[in-house]
């Protein structure tokens, strides 16, 4: 069978999990493909809310193979902490496979990441300060430890070696911090290596052969595709690829096992951290959507920024992910306003953009083009069918998927597994 991708459309935080858990009653794999524990995923299910970092969106359910694909920098202690509050409400022993060739979080890519945002001061990107950027750094200057290095804590100790020599001079000298010391390291890994060494796994073969066997293979994305390294709004943005090539890339899949491609749009915007966004609401509407659709960080409590459906993020979302379907979310959150705009366009300089501006001051500096539709003012989080919302509620989801050129083949109006229906 073919593997099917999740991607956030927006910056993060659209329902990705909530999503991926409705979908997991007919997948055999669940899969997370890159980022790490700044992800914070919510699934609702059998009468319990777990905020998922790590894990993938599928850990509950006893038939899904979990897998942390090559892509991700994973922390062990965080991951750890997840295995134990997953342990506490009876899932002792999960089936989840860690790849030997993803990244491991260090201590000191924890202290360089809150570092470096104190010193950026005002222009800070704000970060989830958990160690990704520094991490992904590391991938790429070849001096990170992976996880297979769990498995010879001698190679461990060698390669930590190596990087403390230099890690400890950024510390003492540019940050004036205490140094990190080997020793206290080398304990703290030994512990989490005994716990997680036997899931330690080669996951691109693992992936492979369940999709040779026709097994259902789903591929979670975290973040999303404007926070995107390439193509979201650079610098601000996390630094992994959450776009559908990303997929790909952080499982060791060829893009020729890819079907479906599912974009999650949430009914309006949000962003947690620094950064352009141009349909920010930041009065009394933007307050409105954060009370009522619980909008604060799952990660770090944040509250998010919230704003207006952006039509122009939207294109940009589809073309960059080639979406074969959209599944909108959060679509009860907008149930009190009179009112509802979706930006189509911006304006800059005298000028009209209709897709994403190629050079950012723009992008920083436009003022959106709104159009306003009705609102329907009437409580939908318990409508089960397409055709039973308010006339307004489906003008509104007609007039998305036309801005997309793309089907929205599913919408929810809750948190819950059952507030879903398909169209
Ligand atoms: P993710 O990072 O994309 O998985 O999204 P988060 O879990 O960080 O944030 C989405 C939040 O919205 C969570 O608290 C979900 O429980 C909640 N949620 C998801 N879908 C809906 C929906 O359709 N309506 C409402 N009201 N809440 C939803
Ligand atoms: P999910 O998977 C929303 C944001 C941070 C910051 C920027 C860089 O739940 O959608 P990082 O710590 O990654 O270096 O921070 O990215 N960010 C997210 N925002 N949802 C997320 O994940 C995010 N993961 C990172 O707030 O602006
Ligand atoms: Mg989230």
């Amino acid at each position: 069978m073919p593997a099917t991708i999740i991607i956030g459309t927006q910056w993060g935080d659209e329902g990705k999990g909530k999503v991926t858990d409705w979908l997991a009653n007919d997948m055999d794999m669940i899969v997370r493909y890159q980022g790490g524990h700044n992800a914070g995923h919510t699934v609702i299910a059998e009468g319990h809310e777990l905020k998922l970092h790590l894990l993938p969106s599928g850990i509950l359910r006893p038939h899904i193979t979990s897998v942390i694909a090559s892509g991700l920098v994973i922390d062990p202690k965080a991951l750890i902490a997840e295995l134990d509050q997953i342990k506490e409400i009876g899932i002792s022993d999960p089936n989840l496979i860690i790849s030997s060739n993803a990244h491991l979080i260090m201590p000191y890519h924890r202290l360089l990441d809150q570092a470096a945002e104190f010193k950026l001061g005002k222009s800070k990107i704000g970060t989830t300060g958990l160690g990704i950027g520094p991490c992904y750094t590391d991938k790429a200057s070849r001096v990170g430890l992976r996880v297979q290095d769990l498995l010879d804590m001698k190679i461990f100790r060698e390669k930590l070696e190596v990087a403390l020599d230099f890690k400890n001079q950024v510390l003492t000298k540019i940050y004036g911090m205490e140094p990190v010391e080997i020793d206290a390291v080398m304990d703290e890994y030994s512990v989490y290596a005994d716990r997680l060494k036997g899931m330690i796994g080669d996951t691109s073969r693992v992936i492979n052969e369940a999709l040779d066997a026709g097994k259902n293979v789903l591929l979670e994305g975290a973040q999303g595709t404007m926070l995107d390294i390439d193509h979201g709004t650079y610098p601000f943005v996390t630094s992994s690829s959450p776009i559908a090539g990303g997929a790909c890339i952080g499982t060791g899949i060829s893009p020729i096992r890819v079907k479906r491609i599912i974009g999650i749009v949430k009914a309006y915007t949000t962003r947690v951290g620094s950064g352009p966004f141009p349909t920010e609401q930041e009065n009394d509407t933007g307050e409105a959507m954060r009370s009522v659709g619980g909008e604060f960080g799952t990660t770090t409590g944040r509250p998010r920024r919230c704003g207006w459906l952006d039509g122009v993020i939207l294109k940009y979302a589809v073309r960059l992910n080639g979406l074969t379907e959209i599944a909108l979310t959060k679509l009860d959150v907008l149930s009190p306003f009179e009112t509802i705009k979706i930006a189509v366009g911006y304006k800059h300089d005298g000028v009209v953009y209709e897709h994403m501006p190629n050079h950012q001051t723009v992008f920083h500096k436009c003022t959106p083009i709104y159009e306003e539709m009705e609102g329907w003012q009437a409580d939908i989080s318990g409508v089960t069918s397409f055709e039973k919302l308010p006339k307004q509620a489906r003008a509104y989801v007609e007039r998305i998927q036309e801005i997309a050129g793309v089907p929205i083949a599913m919408i929810s109006v809750g948190p819950n597994r059952t507030q879903t229906m398909l169209r």
